[in-house]
């Protein structure tokens, strides 16, 4: 499958980030962050919010905005060698500047820059995420960071981090800014927390689209909701296996959500963490589900659609997948 051109819609630019170029990162900086490899040199971690502290002791090593070029550079490269042709990354003003705008402007640059060198192979746009566990007060500078700098990059802004923290409606605030400024909207749902979690985002963020929601599967009703009003779920079944929402590829709910007519789309999430790629997504989704081309297509098409970009770099995104 690596071949096949392939839209991605839910990566975190940090959770791409290989060991490798972390590692190299904290020698050049004399950082010792040893305790967040295992003996293979593979990041380490137990559970999910394991996996937070070690994403985040990662993350504290890429704190300029020549890291972030450097990372956006190597991310895209990996995700063009297995054929995306498109994707979305997941930012934070948390790490990037610490919420200053001005700051966040200097790493959107850098970003953006280091994106449009590679245009030709693979087109980038960011979405802006706060991070749950931070809480809400700190979610409002990431909002008016990404108000301040929507445009042909920054296209969207969404909500990441633990899920069982809080409750979506108490980032309403983030959001209303989001949306006024002319984002496009994504939050993290129906991971952790079951089909009342979806319910809470598009009731109270109106997102148009849900980060996960598979749990969604809990509830007859909610699918039936998310197939009718065109909810798109950016799943990310490597990552649901490797964090133990399901326990295997067989019992992951994405191929039934496609049977009842949700709008389903395929992505890695945090690659490297989870020993995934997109490539490796889609043939395991064959081995387990029997996607043949046509269904991959479909889901790509689905994803292009749903994508947050500009209506020309859209269609030309589905002229590529249909003539394949
Ligand atoms: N941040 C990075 N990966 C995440 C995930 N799978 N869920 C929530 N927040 C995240
Ligand atoms: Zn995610």
């Amino acid at each position: 499958m690596s071949q096949s051109p392939k839209i991605e819609l839910h990566l975190h630019l940090e959770g791409a980030a290989s060991p490798s170029f972390v590692r190299g990162l904290a020698a050049e900086k004399k950082a010792d962050i040893s305790g967040i490899f295992d003996a293979q040199g593979h990041y380490k971690y137990a559970d999910f919010n394991a996996f937070l502290n070690v994403y985040e002791v990662a993350t504290s090593v890429i704190n300029t905005p020549q890291d972030y070029a450097r990372l956006t550079t190597a991310v895209l490269e990996e995700c063009a060698a297995h054929g995306v042709i498109y994707a979305e990354t997941f930012l934070s003003p948390d790490f990037c500047g610490g919420g200053d705008v001005g700051a966040w402007r200097e790493y959107v640059a850098a970003m953006q820059e280091a994106a449009l060198a590679l245009r030709d192979t693979i087109e980038l746009r960011a979405i802006v995420t706060c991070i749950r566990h931070f809480g809400p007060e700190k979610a409002r500078a990431p909002a008016l960071c990404a108000a301040e700098t929507v445009g042909d990059f920054v296209t969207g802004f969404g909500i990441a981090g633990d899920e069982k923290t809080l409750e979506p409606r108490d980032y309403a605030w983030a959001f209303d800014c989001a949306r006024e400024a002319g984002l496009r909207l994504t939050a993290h749902a129906g991971e952790w927390r079951g089909p009342e979690s979806v319910r809470a985002c598009l009731d109270d963020l109106h997102v148009e689209r849900i980060g996960h929601g598979v749990r969604a599967i809990e509830d007859p009703a909610l699918v039936e909701r998310l197939a009718e009003d065109g909810i798109v779920l950016e799943v990310c079944p490597g990552s649901n296996v490797a964090l133990g929402v399901y326990p295997n590829w067989r019992s992951h709910p994405i191929e039934t959500l496609r049977a009842r007519g949700v709008p389903v789309t395929v992505s890695t999430d945090d690659p490297p963490f989870f020993h995934t790629t997109m490539s490796h997504e889609f043939d395991r989704l064959a081995d387990t589900f029997g996607w043949d081309d046509t269904v991959v297509r479909e889901v790509n098409l689905t994803a292009a659609r749903a994508a947050f970009c500009d209506e020309t770099t859209r269609q030309a995104l589905i002229k590529r997948l249909e003539s394949q």
